[in-house]
């Protein structure tokens, strides 16, 4: 299949995100044991909401919450609290009754049950009947990326260029290619590589490139196709990956390069690490979180030469 440099006027456009949430979050636990990980909080908005703000600027206008047992919270999130709302008004808490509010009112959500975790792959192709026969953006929770314009806009623009699957991807440290997947292929423009295939946490050294795969994907409707033939692998799961590296042998697969910073929330320091990144972004804070940090480092110092 050819990889159009031009405007395709063909193409569907694309309305639907699908966000994974069934994962049991094991680097995380304890405290997944009883909170989702997606309802951990940046600073004061659990990280789902920050990756629905993001569908929802790119021009979204369903989500589709792939959920698991436990994990009922997120769709509360979602939706009305007439309880909190009518207290928060009798009390005349106006701004927040309107913050509150405005999150029920962000997005139409959707929720299929992925019945056990039987892995990424598995729960994409979850989404098939109420997806369709269009394309769609993945958008994995545990990946915070800041950036202007988003990543999930990034890839619907480069989708609308090429017409073709997009994956997210970003350079990473040698040492750090063992915990991606990795692709392969040729850059062909700026920050763009058609994929040959994609290389699951390859030993360092192994792979013509450091260019690892991040949370964000936009996917045709044929990667159903893909998913539904693809075997469990040795541990049981149906992984996203392979079906991915199937689509960029049988039809195309663009990997783009995208600009901004990522943080892995899925992990304790990716974790502490983006809500201190997010702190320091915000007006009411930043200013005494960069203090406060400042202090630390001094402290640190001075323990250090003593
Ligand atoms: P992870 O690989 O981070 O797995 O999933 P996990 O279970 O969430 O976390 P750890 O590794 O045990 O700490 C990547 C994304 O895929 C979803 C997760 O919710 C997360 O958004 N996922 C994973 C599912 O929805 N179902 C699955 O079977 C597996």
């Amino acid at each position: 299949m050819e990889f159009r440099d031009k405007r395709n006027p063909n193409h569907k456009p694309v309305r639907k995100a699908v966000i994974p949430v069934a994962g049991l979050g094991t680097r995380l636990l304890p405290i997944t044991k009883s909170v989702p990980k997606e309802l951990l909080p940046v600073v004061d908005v659990p990280a789902i909401q920050v990756v629905v703000e993001e569908c929802v600027h790119a021009g979204i206008e369903e989500v589709i919450f792939i959920t698991g047992r436990g994990k009922g919270g997120i769709e509360d999130h979602f939706d009305y609290n007439f309880e909190l709302e009518k207290i928060l008004e009798q009390r005349g808490k106006t701004e927040e009754l309107e913050r509150v509010r405005a999150i029920s009112q962000l997005i139409r959500t959707i929720s299929v049950r992925q019945k056990k975790p039987l892995g990424l792959g598995h729960a994409v192709l979850c989404a098939r009947d109420v997806v369709e026969d269009e394309p769609f953006v993945v958008v994995l929770p545990d990946d915070l990326i800041s950036s202007e314009p988003s990543v999930t806009t990034q890839l619907i623009e480069v989708y609308e260029k090429y017409g073709q699957g997009v994956v997210s991807t970003m350079p990473v440290p040698d040492e750090e290619v063992s915990r991606y997947g990795i692709i392969t292929g040729e850059n062909w423009a700026p920050s763009l590589h058609r994929v040959r295939t994609i290389v699951e946490k390859p030993e360092p050294g192994m792979t013509p490139s450091n260019l690892a795969v991040i949370g964000r994907y936009l996917l045709p409707p044929e990667i159903f196709d893909f998913l539904e033939d693809q075997e469990p692998d040795e541990s049981g799961e149906i992984q996203l990956t392979d079906a991915l590296s199937k689509l960029a042998r049988e039809r195309a697969l663009v990997g783009y390069e995208f600009t901004g910073r990522r943080h892995d929330i899925g992990d304790k320091l990716g974790f502490l690490t983006a809500n201190i990144a997010y702190g320091l972004n915000r007006p009411d804070l930043g200013p005494e979180v960069l203090s406060y940090l400042r202090k630390k480092v001094a402290e640190a110092d001075e323990a250090e030469e003593s």
